[in-house]
């Protein structure tokens, strides 16, 4: 398999070309798994996502998914993880639902930093846990792409890979997209029969909806992020903005402002929308919604999400503003 993007390789575009990689890998996989078994976190994001297809694909029930659902997720996407993959792809699915374990331990952390720590640690744990459950696993099966390869050695970040893992955890590493831009992993996704909602997906960070309820994270806030981040994606996907605008979510900050409703003070959070657009996420620009969208999101969000009283737009660019707010 190639550890490298050859330097001649034609960047995959259309659905011929992505099927003769598909082709490839298959057999490759196959050559370099054999009958032993394989092992995947599957967060249900774009790469995890066209791996387990793949590796499906290539060794059916040799491959072994988790998904671990960290209560941090949105509306729907565990549920989708288990539809598409166990129900539809027949994937062999171990789903953990970690929401107590990890909102028990970020209780009262107030600090944004330590909450990524929490978050990131508690991640590999409870997937170390699955693991050691299991026989035989040889092999760990990774997400890497090519720009993550780029990334790690030009210093700009660290790749997510088997470095996490506790040292009594030795896997051989399967990184079937590893040479792939993030365009080409998407066809290659489309083309081995995943949804469209699933490999267009806009980014979504690996804290989750935990750095966009800032400060302590409490149930109920977070329910007030992830049901307006769902009103909002709705909203996206009626309008014709999904797909167009690059990544747009909602923020659900920690303090509370005086309301009415039905003649009677509330005391109530707020709701941030962000909406963005960017080539190269170091600058990014607000996308500007119309008059009639912004009212009705307003509308839906007071009167659809307990806990909000407040409607409020970022207009704020990067710099100096990041996209998240944690
Ligand atoms: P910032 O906030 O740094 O975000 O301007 C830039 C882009 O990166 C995403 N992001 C993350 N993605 N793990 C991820 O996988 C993270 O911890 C993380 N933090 C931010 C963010 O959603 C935006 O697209």
């Amino acid at each position: 398999m190639n550890d490298r993007r050859p330097d001649d390789m034609v960047r995959i575009t259309t659905a011929e070309l992505a099927d003769a990689y598909i082709g490839e890998q298959l057999a490759a996989l196959r050559e370099q798994i054999g009958d032993k078994k394989v092992l995947l976190a599957l967060s249900g994001g774009v790469d995890s996502s066209v791996v387990a297809a793949m590796l499906i694909k290539a060794i059916g029930d040799k491959l072994t998914c988790v998904h671990v659902n960290h209560g941090l997720l949105r509306k729907g996407e565990p549920e989708q993880v288990i539809e598409v993959f166990r129900n539809q792809m027949k994937a062999n699915l171990i789903y953990v639902d970690a929401t107590d374990r990890f909102l028990d331990k970020l209780a009262g952390v107030t600090d944004p930093e330590e909450k990524r720590k929490i978050i990131g640690g508690e991640f590999i744990e409870v997937f170390a846990e699955e693991a050691r459950k299991l026989d035989g696993i040889e092999f760990l099966a990774q997400g890497t792409i090519w720009p993550d390869i780029l990334e790690s050695e030009a210093g700009i970040k660290a790749h997510h890979n088997a470095g996490g893992l506790p040292d009594d955890m030795k896997f051989e590493l399967v990184e079937p997209v590893r040479i792939l831009f993030k365009d080409e992993v998407r066809i290659v996704g489309e083309r081995l029969g995943l949804p469209a909602n699933m490999v267009y997906r806009q980014p979504f960070p690996g804290p989750g909806l935990g750095v966009r309820c800032p400060g302590a994270i409490t149930r109920d806030r977070l329910e007030a992020v992830r049901e307006s981040d769902a009103i909002l994606r709705e909203e996206f996907a009626k309008n014709g903005l999904e797909g167009k605008v690059w990544q747009y979510f909602t923020v659900v900050p920690d303090f509370k402002s005086t309301g009415v409703k039905d003649g009677r003070r509330t005391f109530d959070w707020p709701c941030i929308i962000r909406a963005i657009n960017t080539t190269d996420v170091m600058e990014v620009t607000v996308e500007h919604l119309s008059r009639e969208l912004i009212d009705h999101l307003v509308q839906r969000i007071i009167s659809e999400v307990p806990g909000i009283n407040r409607v409020l737009f970022d207009y704020t660019p990067k710099p100096p503003a990041t996209v998240e707010y944690e």
